[in-house]
C-alpha cells in the first residue's frame, strides 16, 4: 500500500469513529433526559426499617413491598414545604383515578420528637383517605432517612419559640420491585406526578 492510500483509510476510520462517538453521545443525552422523570434507577435505594404507623401499629418494610409507593419525608409543623408536597401527592392520585388505589401513599416524619403516632393521626387524615404516616425513635427514623438518601436536621431558629427542621423534599414513586421509577421536587407540578403513575401503571 502507498503512503496516500494508507492516509486515506486512516481519514476514513477516524471520521466513522467520530461519527459514532456522536451518535453514541446524542444516544445518552435522549436517555438521560428521558430518564430524569420516570425512568430513575438508583443504586442502593431503600432498605429494611421499623417504624409504627399512625395507628400505632409496628410496621415494617415487609408491609409495603410488591406494592407502588408513594413516599415522603417531611414533618408535620412544617410551615409550608410538607403541606405543599402532600397536597400535591393526593392532587396526583386524584388524577389518576382507578389506578391510585393500587399505590399506598407513605408520608415518614423527619421529627419523631413532635410527630408522635397521635400527631400523625390527625395531620395525615387532613390530606387522604389512605395516606399512611409513619413515625419511630430517633435511631428507626435516622436508619430510613439514610436508606431512602434523605438529609435532615434540627435547626433551632432564636426568632421562634419552637425548633424547625431542615430536609430534603422530594416525592419518591416506587414500583413493587423497589425501583425509584420517578423522584417529584418542589418545582414539579401534580401533573408531573399524575403522568409518571399514568405511564407506569395500567
Ligand atoms: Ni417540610
Amino acid at each position: 500500500m502507498d503512503d496516500k492510500r494508507l492516509k486515506r483509510i486512516f481519514l476514513v476510520t477516524i471520521s466513522a469513529l467520530c461519527l459514532a462517538a456522536l451518535i453514541a453521545f446524542i444516544q445518552v443525552r435522549i436517555e438521560t433526559t428521558n430518564a430524569a422523570r420516570t425512568d430513575v434507577v438508583a443504586e442502593d435505594f431503600g432498605g429494611p426499617f421499623t417504624l409504627t404507623d399512625h395507628t400505632g401499629k409496628k410496621v415494617t418494610e415487609k408491609d409495603y413491598n410488591g406494592q407502588w409507593r408513594l413516599m415522603y419525608f417531611g414533618f408535620t409543623f412544617c410551615p409550608a414545604i410538607c403541606p405543599t408536597e402532600l397536597a400535591k401527592m393526593t392532587k396526583a392520585l386524584n388524577a389518576v383515578g382507578d389506578k391510585a388505589n393500587k399505590i399506598t401513599p407513605l408520608f415518614i416524619t423527619i421529627d419523631p420528637e413532635r410527630d408522635t403516632v397521635d400527631v400523625m393521626k390527625g395531620y395525615v387524615a387532613s390530606f387522604h383517605p389512605r395516606l399512611i404516616g409513619l413515625t419511630g425513635t430517633a435511631e428507626q427514623i435516622k436508619k430510613v432517612a439514610k436508606e431512602y438518601k434523605i438529609y435532615y436536621a434540627k435547626v433551632d431558629d432564636p426568632a421562634m419559640t419552637e425548633y424547625t427542621m431542615d430536609h430534603s423534599s422530594f416525592i419518591y414513586f416506587i414500583d413493587p420491585d423497589n425501583n425509584l421509577r420517578a423522584i417529584i421536587r418542589a418545582g414539579d407540578d401534580a401533573g408531573v406526578l399524575a403522568e409518571a403513575i399514568n405511564k407506569a401503571i395500567d
